[in-house]
């Protein structure tokens, strides 16, 4: 013990001042670099918080704890070949000033790492409305949420579209579909180092699929009642025409 910190006060310090910053989203996995002479043999690193105050990770005499520190436990991995910490499963609150002390046969190196954490990108939602086939066209209109400060919108589309206005980070979006055809709009949330997007496909066919659909169901219902009555009540259906009839 006595040895270790006589080391420790004597070796020569290697210190840089400057921290790197690291940028995280919430629920992500990082990695804040320890920054460290590649040619040492780390055989102790002490990563803290609160201007070295408290340890969250360290590896001393071959002992490695990561559990140091309540707002982090289970969620610590300490490389001892590199010294760099892996955070998991990263929360606003770890957004801090992070600070490293490695040694090598007495000699130190002290780093920062200053790590920001932003909001997990929304996923987004689109809704839509689809006017029917006029002209040769469709009217889509288009809405993507959610709407969020700092982050733009953007959309993109495949397929026989038109735009008859085309605004920049709009959440609304207004296009012109081909009849009988199908297109596919994307919107894509972004804060322009990530983004969150969502396909929806759109079919201008509404009547024609509307139209399809009751054909279909008349023909069923009109089976289905032929079946019943024209088996088993063949002679009361013409009772109750006749009935119908006479009243006339
Ligand atoms: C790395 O450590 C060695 C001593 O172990 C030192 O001579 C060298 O200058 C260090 N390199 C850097 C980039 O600090
Ligand atoms: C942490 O301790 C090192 C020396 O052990 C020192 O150089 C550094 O300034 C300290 N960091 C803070 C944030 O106080
Ligand atoms: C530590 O990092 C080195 C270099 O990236 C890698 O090769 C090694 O597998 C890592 N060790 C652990 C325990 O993750
Ligand atoms: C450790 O440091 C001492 C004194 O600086 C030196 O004599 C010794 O060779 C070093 N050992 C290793 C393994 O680098
Ligand atoms: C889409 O509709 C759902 C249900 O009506 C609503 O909760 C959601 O906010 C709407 N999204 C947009 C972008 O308007
Ligand atoms: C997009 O709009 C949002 C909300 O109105 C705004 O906060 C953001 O700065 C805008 N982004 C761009 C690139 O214009
Ligand atoms: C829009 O879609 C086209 C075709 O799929 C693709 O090449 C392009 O990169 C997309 N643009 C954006 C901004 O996603
Ligand atoms: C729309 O997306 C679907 C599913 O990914 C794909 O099968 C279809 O070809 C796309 N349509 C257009 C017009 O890009």
């Amino acid at each position: 013990m006595f040895v270790v910190l006589l080391l420790f006060w004597l070796g020569p310090v290697y210190s840089h001042s400057e921290p790197v910053q690291v940028i995280a989203y919430e629920g992500d996995r990082v990695t804040l670099p320890s920054r460290r002479n590649s040619t040492w043999n780390l055989d102790r690193i002490q990563w803290s918080i609160f201007s070295n105050i408290t340890f969250i990770a360290t590896l001393r005499r071959g002992e490695l704890a990561t559990d140091l520190f309540w707002s982090y436990t289970g969620r610590l991995t300490l490389n001892t070949t590199t010294g760099d910490l892996h955070v998991n499963d990263v929360k606003k609150t770890d957004a801090t000033l992070y600070s490293v002390l490695l040694m090598d046969n007495g000699s130190q190196e002290n780093h920062k790492v200053k790590l920001k954490v932003r909001d997990r990108l929304p996923v987004p939602n689109v809704n839509y409305t689809v006017s029917p086939i006029h002209e040769g066209h469709c009217k889509v209109n288009l809405r993507c949420g959610p709407r969020r400060e700092k982050l733009a919108i953007r959309w993109n589309s495949t397929g026989p579209v038109t735009f008859p206005s085309l605004a920049d980070n709009s959440s609304v979006l207004q296009a012109e579909l081909k009849e009988h055809s199908t297109a596919n709009f994307t919107c894509i949330i972004t804060d322009e180092d990530r983004h969150e997007s969502s396909t929806t496909q759109v079919s201008c066919k509404l009547k024609e699929r509307h139209r399809d659909i009751l054909a279909f169901f008349a023909f069923f219902l009109g089976l289905f009642v032929g079946l019943v009555y024209g088996g088993s009540r063949g002679s009361q259906v013409t009772e109750v025409r006749q009935d119908r009839v006479s009243t006339e």
